[in-house]
Formats: structure tokens, sequence, C-alpha cells
């Protein structure tokens, strides 16, 4: 089985602050760390480096080959990431003394994905094959239409939640990895509903997709049909909660790829986003196989 993150890869800038800006405000950042990151390059990222086969698309520009050689470094493959004359999508972190983030979103290549670029990518996968997508590239429709023809399976992580997600074709995800905002969103509850509603309105929702949610200290909740499980995190200092969320969702279908039980698998990828937590940075902070057993 191949896993196809098609998604974005980003320049993380990461701005170490007091507090985040507030508008009017110019502030002084302590640090700067240029690091890799997107929500594609980092999911696939975590996907390798808890061992599976993993295959990455998108598009960068001159300046993203460092993502590349990263990547590649896990045993990611590269040849479907496209390059053009432009900037590789960037994003600028602001991270303030309590590790609470913001960030601002340029997407360079990741919005200039072709559909040519599209089906040739899919064309070299097919049945039983799972493709990850996320929100941060401009043919995610086109992507989950075509993975469904050639019989893969479609993971969606709806990040970061827009208005756009509503116009995906939602019911051929066969997962969903949602954080409480985006569950609520796409629940249609309000903002701060109590997880289990979240899950449960997901579930009635989307009667044929597996629901993650995510739940930062209270860990991840699952749903599908009647099966509901919870997994909890570990207790280790946060340092950066970038990628947590990039990091859960690789290693928890790294696990139930791996045949692994779903508490099983909640046990796993919560225990690998808390030691992403515990470290700085984006792809950086995610750990490999090994370290999970330390
Ligand atoms: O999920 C974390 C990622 O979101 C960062 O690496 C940043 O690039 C943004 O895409």
């Amino acid at each position: 089985m191949k896993v196809l993150v098609f998604g974005s890869l980003n320049i993380d800038l990461i701005f170490s602050v007091d507090h985040i800006v507030r508008p009017g405000e110019t502030i002084s950042s302590s640090a700067l760390e240029k690091s890799a990151g997107g929500k594609g390059a980092n999911q696939a990222a975590s996907l390798a480096k808890a061992g599976m086969d993993v295959y990455m698309a998108g598009k960068i520009g001159g300046d993203g080959k460092f993502l590349l050689e990263l990547l590649e470094s896990y045993g990611v493959h590269t040849d479907h990431v496209a390059q053009y004359e432009g900037a590789t999508g960037q994003a600028l972190i602001q991270l303030d003394k309590n590790r609470q983030n913001a960030i601002v979103l340029f997407s360079g290549g990741n919005a200039l994905i072709t559909d040519d670029e599209v089906n040739h990518t899919l064309s070299q996968f097919g049945p039983g094959d799972i493709v990850v997508l996320q929100n941060e590239i401009n043919c995610t429709a086109e992507v989950m239409r075509e993975a469904k023809k050639r019989g893969l399976k479609i993971y969606l992580n709806p990040s970061p939640y827009n208005e756009g997600i509503t116009k995906l074709p939602l019911d051929l995800a066969d997962a969903f990895f949602v954080n409480e905002i985006e569950g609520a969103a796409m629940a249609d509850l309000p903002q701060g509903t109590p997880f289990p509603v979240i899950l449960e309105s997901l579930v009635k929702k989307f009667p044929h997709a597996e629901i993650i949610l995510t739940a930062g200290k209270d860990g991840a909740f699952y749903g599908f049909d009647t099966i509901r499980e919870k997994g909890d995190i570990i207790d280790l200092p946060v340092a950066d909660t970038t990628a947590a969320g990039d990091t859960f969702t690789g290693y928890f279908i790294a696990a139930r790829a791996r045949s692994l039980s779903v508490r099983e698998a909640l046990a796993f990828a919560c225990k690998a986003a808390s030691i992403a937590v515990s470290r700085r940075g984006a792809m950086a902070s995610i750990p490999f196989a090994g370290e999970m057993f330390d």
C-alpha cells in the first residue's frame, strides 16, 4: 500500500514574540528561525518517520529545494513535487511566550497546481492506496474526484478551515481528521461545543466516514458507526504546538495501516503529537518511530 500526500510545502518563518501582534502595533521578535513546514509536507514527514512508504505531491519554487532534501532524508518520495519559477509557500508564524501561535500564509506554488499535474500524479496510484489531503492547495476537490475514480481511500484534514471546505465533495472522504474548530464548523455547531457533541454530530452527518477529532490537552476522539474510542496525551512541557495535528494525523494513519486497533492508533498518535509539542518547529519536531518507545 502506498500513501500519497497531495498538499502544501511551506517555508516556515518563526518569530519568537512576547505576545501576538495587535492591530496597528509594531513589535520586535527575540529570535527568527527558518524551518520546513506546510501541512502537507509535515504529514508526509510524520508518515515517513512512522515507517510508511510515502509519496509527496505539490509545487515549490527554487527557494524550497531544502524542503525536498529534508523530506527525502526521511525517506519520502518527492518525484511528484513540481517546481516552478516563483516562490514556495510561506508561513509567517508568531510564537508567543505562552507557546501560543498565530500563522499568516502566503500560498506561492501551493495555489498553482494544474489539472495535468493532478491527473499525472493520480495515474501512478490505484485501489488500496491512500491519499491524504489538507486545505492549503488549490486542487483538493480535483484530487478527491480523481482519487475516488481510481479507487484510493481519501483522508481529509480540512485545515485551515474556510468557506472553501463546504464546496469540496465531502461525501467522497473515507476519514476526516479535525480539531475542535474545524469539527464544530463542519457540524454547523457553535465554537466551544463539547467534543462528544461535535463527534456525534459529525458521525451522523458523514455516516460513511471515520471521524477523528483531536482535542488538544483532552487527547483525541474517534467515531464511526457505533464505535467510539478515546486517546490521551502524555504530559510533557509544551514548547510549540505547531504541527501537533500533522504529527497526529501521520501517526494515526500509519498505525491503522499496520493493523493496530483504533484504540492503539489513538494512543500512538497522541504520544507522537505530545512529543512534537515538546519541541520547537514543525517538521523537525515530529518524532521518529524509534523515539516512541523510549
Ligand atoms: O500545521 C502546521 C503548518 O501550518 C506549519 O508548518 C505552516 O506551514 C502551516 O501550513
